[in-house]
């Protein structure tokens, strides 16, 4: 069965194959309406969310099927202190297809160990956010017309985002990509997420400290909100809350192509005055997350029980009970899971649930 908990459990031609679908149902709203008719999408967010769970909704009722789930945990048995394998193989006998949102990172890896339906992670703390990626590369190659080739520049929060680390792990799958970076000291990309890639020669990185130096190079620009909730110290999120600001001025030095990625809330990090540019694609984006979550449950549903769509085995994974990961916000250390840790090719030990050095 398949599951999309990290953006490389779909092989590049099933992520492509993935886009092309969501492509054909824009075009043939028609053709799919009643696809899923009896079909049920579970949504369990144990953390706030507008865009993802509403978009997730909408998907499933656009294919004709029905939703159910809840939006605040507290409503919900966890509240009597369940497990999230525990929730899941309750709810795995009510839905076909679960989406998931945590707080906490690597729930919906420890649900999908036990779950009986495929799983969709929905966003895991500030790990990963499978299908916000393919949003976006919904949105590239529609605003573009290629995803290889491009130069992309993430901006702002690039620790904390997590659809910065699992859109820069997706593209290190295409040809000839170049990204640049732009954020605070303080909110640099994670080192794991570039020695995830770091064996992928058509990826390169650099680093900048300012919008204008790379603005007129980019294909895309990524601007991120700064993530508040992320952060243990009030005073550092203040210092950097309002580092990168895109505005009309800037704007002026980016190519006439050029397209403007967000996945949205944004704070402060693109004024309303660039809302009106052609190349601000941010509510194009939106509108193509419900697209792609069509494909994406109408593809898992399909492949569910076709054993050449399996889960793909990651290298270099094995079980160490005497090991301990000591992220607090990993779901390990709150919950009994099978103790699982990966060694990568640099021989460092990370967690399996949420990538933390060990
Ligand atoms: C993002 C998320 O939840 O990680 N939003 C989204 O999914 N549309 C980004 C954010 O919250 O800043």
């Amino acid at each position: 069965m398949k599951h999309l908990i990290d953006p490389t459990d779909l092989t590049k031609k099933e992520t492509d194959q993935i886009i092309a679908l969501a492509g054909d149902m824009i075009a043939n709203k028609e053709k799919y309406r009643e696809s899923q008719r009896y079909g049920k999408l579970a949504t369990l967010f144990y953390e706030p969310s507008t865009r993802t769970r509403l978009s997730f909704t909408s998907a499933m009722m656009e294919l004709g099927g029905k939703v159910l789930g809840f939006s605040d945990a507290k409503n919900s048995s966890v509240a009597k202190g369940e497990t999230v394998q525990d929730t899941v193989r309750v709810v795995g006998a009510f839905a076909d297809v679960i989406a998931m949102r945590h707080n906490l990172e690597g729930a919906p890896l420890a649900a999908a160990q036990v779950s009986p339906v495929p799983i969709i992670n929905a966003g895991d703390g500030s790990h990963s956010h499978p299908t916000q990626t393919l949003t976006d590369l919904l949105t590239i190659f529609r605003e573009l017309g290629h995803i290889d080739g491009i130069t992309i520049g993430f901006c702002g929060d690039l620790k904390f985002g997590r659809t910065v680390h699992s859109l820069i792990k997706a593209l290190s799958r295409y040809e000839d990509i170049n990204v640049v970076l732009i954020a605070p000291e303080e909110l640099r990309l994670p080192d794991y997420i570039k020695q995830d890639v770091c064996d992928c020669k058509s990826l390169t990185f650099r680093e900048v400290s300012t919008i204008e130096e790379a603005i007129g190079d980019l294909d895309v620009l990524y601007m991120t909100r700064v993530q508040k909730e992320r952060f243990l110290d009030e005073d550092e999120f203040d210092r950097v809350k309002d580092s990168f600001v895109l505005d009309k001025e800037k704007m002026k030095l980016a190519k006439p192509k050029m397209a403007v990625l967000h996945p949205l809330p944004r704070v402060n990090e693109i004024l309303p005055e660039v809302d009106s540019d052609h190349r601000a694609a941010y509510f194009r984006q939106v509108e193509n997350g419900k697209f792609v979550r069509m494909a994406l449950i109408t593809k898992l549903l399909e492949w569910r029980d076709n054993p050449a769509h399996a889960m793909p085995v990651h290298k270099g994974v094995f079980e160490d009970a005497s090991l301990l990961c000591h992220n607090r916000k990993c779901i390990s250390c709150h919950e009994p899971l099978p103790h699982l840790f990966k060694k990568g090719a640099d021989g460092v030990v990370r967690c399996c649930y949420c990538d933390a050095k060990v």
